[in-house]
């Protein structure tokens, strides 16, 4: 096609032209999607390797998702809470069960998932605990993400998330991501939550230390304090488990979650815990207009009873393996490192070689949809639908990529 006759170029900077610039995109115009591709304004078809940052686990437009949201949508779509529909109960039930807790507090975005951790947190602090007003403090990573709003940036490390954003919130602790001697320390008799990701999305996909995450377990129950795991982005398969908590053996007392429960189609998000800790809320207390609406519980539901099946746990396990075992051969050529678990890897490119931003733009032109993070990084987080012919494809133009 003729430079000229492409529509790519225009729809960019048409898209630019109204909007506050707080993302800077890849030059991709996107129109369609099914599994684990979507089709530009020209045409052209990418392989999508980041998945929504992991909201579209079940790939784009999973058939089962798509009929359960057309269904709902010539039903009924929104109450309030101030009522009561007939898809909240299952979609409590489902989701409880399947996170081996009582109750479930649904929201609509992960930062609002978070929110609701820390609220609850601190009321059980007060409540339970018996912590003296105003002197909850929670401790949390070095290096987490855990959303936007003004109090979640208040304990960023990032100056990009947080720089001139204040006033902020008081009452957190930030120690090393990793350091359980650190957290040891930062532990004192006001503090009432660990809020941490099992796995460092944002960071780069940075996996902790053996050991760590059952040693905060075992802190976090020595100590009364609740451990809070956001699983927003490393939870329901994308690591090859249900929970990346799960794969260390550990059981948070909160699950934080959100993206892939909206199956790539509604913003979802939850808390889910036992009674003793959200029972804590009362009517007036907490809430979101939003929140458990009838579209988002239709679509959450069947989420929940595809991950019940685990076949898609199953799936991001083995073609982990694949994906991973592919990186590492190019470790050395052009790879400094590698990391993450099952369809998740964080890569940092040789930065003598190009940056994380340069490596998908070019990996862009050869249809591979991925992104950069912390100048030399890559982030991967393919759609669980994707197939091992397509891992390697993935994997091939990387190598092409890294070639030069
Ligand atoms: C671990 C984690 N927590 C929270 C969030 C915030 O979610 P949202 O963008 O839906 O508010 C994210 C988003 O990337 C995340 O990765």
């Amino acid at each position: 096609m003729i430079e000229d006759m492409l529509r790519t170029p225009a729809a960019v900077q048409d898209s630019e032209r109204h909007t506050a610039h707080n993302y800077h995109p890849l030059p991709v115009v996107i129109t369609s999607a099914e599994g684990a591709w979507v089709t530009d304004v020209d045409g052209n078809r990418y392989l999508d390797c980041l998945a929504g940052y992991s909201a579209l686990n079940f790939g784009h437009r999973h058939p089962t998702l798509i009929a359960a949201a057309h269904a709902q949508l010539d039903k009924l779509t929104l109450t309030s809470r101030a009522f009561i529909h007939d898809q909240f109960a299952d979609f409590c039930r489902e989701l409880a069960a399947l996170c081996g807790k009582d109750l479930v507090l649904p929201m609509n975005t992960g930062a609002e998932a978070v929110e609701t951790g820390i609220k609850v947190a601190r009321k059980w602090g007060y409540q339970v605990k018996g912590v003296p007003a105003g002197q909850a403090n929670i401790v949390v990573a070095e290096g987490n993400f855990h959303g936007r709003t003004t109090t979640i940036v208040s304990f960023s490390t990032d100056s990009d998330a947080r720089a001139d954003f204040g006033p902020y919130t008081p009452g957190f602790r930030i120690v090393p991501y990793g350091d359980l001697a650190a957290l040891t320390e930062a532990i004192d008799e006001h503090t009432v939550a660990v809020l941490l990701e099992p796995i460092q999305g944002e960071q780069g996909v940075v996996v902790p230390p053996e050991g760590y995450l059952p040693g905060v377990r075992r802190l976090c129950t020595e100590r009364d304090v609740l451990f809070i795991a956001d699983e927003i982005q490393s939870g329901l398969g994308r690591t090859g488990a249900t929970f990346a908590c799960e794969q260390e053996g550990v059981v948070p007392d909160m699950y934080l979650l959100g993206k892939a429960l909206g199956g790539g189609i509604v913003p979802v998000s939850a808390v889910a815990a036992d009674a003793d800790v959200l029972g804590v809320l009362k009517p007036g207390q907490h809430g979101s207009t939003f929140g458990g609406n009838p579209l988002a519980c239709a679509v959450a539901t069947e989420v929940v009873r595809l991950l019940a099946t685990g076949e898609f746990q199953r799936r991001s396990a083995a073609l982990g393996e694949r994906l991973h075992a592919g990186l590492r051969g190019l470790l050395g050529k052009g790879l400094v490192a590698v990391r993450g678990r099952g369809l998740w890897a964080g890569l940092d490119i040789d930065p003598a070689l190009m940056s994380g931003r340069e490596a998908c733009e070019r990996l862009m032109e050869r249809g591979v949809l991925a992104k950069d993070t912390h100048g030399s990084t890559i982030r991967l987080a393919p759609p669980l639908v994707i197939t091992e012919e397509e891992i390697d494809h993935a994997v091939a133009q990387l190598t092409a990529v890294l070639a030069g």
